[in-house]
């Protein structure tokens, strides 16, 4: 069975480890109990490896990983450097990565590379508006063929697809909700693509929604919004605000 599955984005927070390992810690206190849903809190590289020691529970994700194991690199880390610390998750694809030039096929190389290290890649994708002629659909299909070119069907399973509208997330200037209702009719299109290109193998792929996800509202996009968990940003910055939204989670699994 596939547990759902949140997932904390920390992004390039908090400024110290200390502030790290409380929030953490914090974290990990509000769960206890929980046992039908998959908890994963992506940190800054650099805090990862501390963390791994303070708790068995939470698994831990990067938020990039560079192709390769080792090599002339300058400034990169690699999937192997990441699982050997602890890490068994990796967010790819972020569009704050692809804002700064990330392309479909670096991402695509990143997976592979990342599945050979045996970390599971958290594939986000999503349009940064939505254009009336509803082009925004092509455009993940666009994403989700080009990053996931090449890759085995047997593999499938263990990539998870988050799809994050850009124009929803927090940080976007004059952003906008997304409804339950945009996330389903997204999912669905979502799987339809990975069933025409993997098979049934992909029906065990988990697909995610990511975009201002809060306590309040995290229950309609679990209940509606045709998903089996949460990529959550800011809301996982706060222990409180983030155990609530594992617990609604929790309930909610069959
Ligand atoms: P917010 O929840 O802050 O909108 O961030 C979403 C996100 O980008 C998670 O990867």
């Amino acid at each position: 069975m596939k547990k759902n599955i949140i997932i904390g984005n920390w992004k390039m927070n908090p400024l110290t480890l200390k502030e790290a390992e409380k929030l953490f810690s914090g974290v990990a206190k509000g769960i206890s109990g929980i046992q039908k849903t998959e908890i994963v809190i992506c940190p800054p590289f650099l805090y990862l490896e501390k963390l791994k020691k303070l708790s068995k529970k939470i698994n831990l994700g990067a938020q990039d990983a560079f192709w390769g194991e080792t090599g002339a690199f300058t400034g990169e880390v690699s999937g192997e450097m990441l699982y050997e610390i602890g890490a068994r998750y990796v967010i790819l694809g972020h569009s704050e990565r692809r804002a700064t030039g990330e392309s479909n096929s670096d991402i695509n190389k990143k997976i592979k590379s990342s599945l050979v290290a045996g970390l599971r890649p958290i594939l986000c994708v999503g349009e940064s508006v939505r254009d009336e002629s509803h082009g925004y659909f092509n455009l993940v299909k666009m994403q989700l063929e080009e990053c996931l070119a090449g890759i085995q069907r047997g593999s499938v399973s263990k990539i998870i697809i988050a799809y994050e509208p850009v124009w929803a997330i927090s940080s976007t200037p004059n952003r906008q909700d997304a409804s339950a209702d945009d996330s389903r009719e997204m999912s669905i299109f979502i799987r339809k693509i990975l069933s025409d290109k993997f098979g049934k193998e992909s029906s065990r792929t988990r697909i995610l929604y990511g975009g201002s996800v809060n306590e309040k509202d995290a229950s309609e996009f679990l209940e509606n919004g045709g998903v089996e968990g949460l990529l959550v940003g800011r809301a996982s910055l706060d222990a409180k605000k983030f155990g609530e939204i594992v617990k609604i989670c929790e309930v909610l699994s069959k």
